[in-house]
């Protein structure tokens, strides 16, 4: 089983709210259908839900945020979730929606319901979920970010391979130079430093890729503009992006 993240830096134009990048999405859910393995699929909120989180100061850390906000991110999401299904079927796929209310209560995911999860990716269906405003309890709300269901699915579904689709071809050691790191391996002495080198969402990112790596997975980050990177990592591991072994 395979597991995917469109972040929303691929999915979307961030400079622009509210505006998705059609042609890439259409482009990516083409080279999705090269896959024979069942996968399950992420998205990011980008410059839909990310950007209302920013907009109503909503974070990760459960807390009181505004009502408005919460309704407005969620249905920013929907609205995403619901240009990548129609792409989906229009390219003959069979998505099915779950948003992460159907896996989570409050901050704890619901194992049973994720094993489904698998189930359903190894019939003919293509599980998608996303990123989202979910509620707490205690009138709190959090933000679930795609990257942080990335790990909650891979520690219970153990995929052979999970991957990040990014708007950049991987990890730079140098962002000037834009030196790729082909292996993370080769960097533990330094990934204190990556970290910090990188944006808060990339740091993210790095976070959950090297917590699912450390439950003995295998993770890539590659460029989601070149989505048959992402196939030739699947088919003939062939690894033209960042690789974290675990
Ligand atoms: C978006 O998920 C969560 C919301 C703000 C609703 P991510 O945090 O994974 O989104 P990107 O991929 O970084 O845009």
């Amino acid at each position: 089983m395979i597991l995917i993240k469109m972040g929303g830096s691929i999915i979307t134009n961030k400079d622009r709210p509210l505006s998705p990048r059609k042609k890439t999405i259409d482009k990516i859910i083409k080279n999705l259908k090269k896959i024979s393995e069942p996968v399950i699929l992420v998205h990011g909120g980008g410059s839909f839900g990310h950007y209302w989180s920013v907009r109503y100061d909503m974070h990760t850390k459960p807390a009181k945020y505004d009502y408005h906000g919460i309704a407005i991110v969620k249905n920013s999401m929907i609205e995403l979730n619901k240009i990548i299904l129609d792409s989906m079927v229009k390219n003959k796929l069979n998505p099915y929606c779950l948003p992460p209310t159907d896996f989570m209560a409050g901050d704890k995911p619901i194992i049973s319901k994720i094993k489904q999860i698998k189930n359903m990716a190894e019939s003919n269906l293509t599980p998608v979920t996303f990123g989202d405003a979910l509620w707490y309890g205690q009138k709190k709300s959090y933000i679930l970010s795609g990257d942080r269901i990335m790990s909650i699915l891979a520690k219970s579904l153990r995929p052979r391979l999970s991957i990040f689709l990014l708007n950049v071809d991987g990890l730079y050691s140098d962002f000037n130079t834009k030196k790729l790191i082909y292996d993370m391996k080769d960097q533990q002495a330094s990934i204190q430093e990556i970290s910090m080198d990188v944006t808060g969402g990339m740091k993210r990112k790095v976070e959950e890729a090297i917590k699912i790596s450390k439950m003995g997975l295998k993770v890539f980050f590659v460029n989601g503009n070149k989505p048959h990177r992402a196939v030739d990592a699947i088919q003939k591991n062939k690894f033209e992006g960042t690789i974290f072994r675990g």
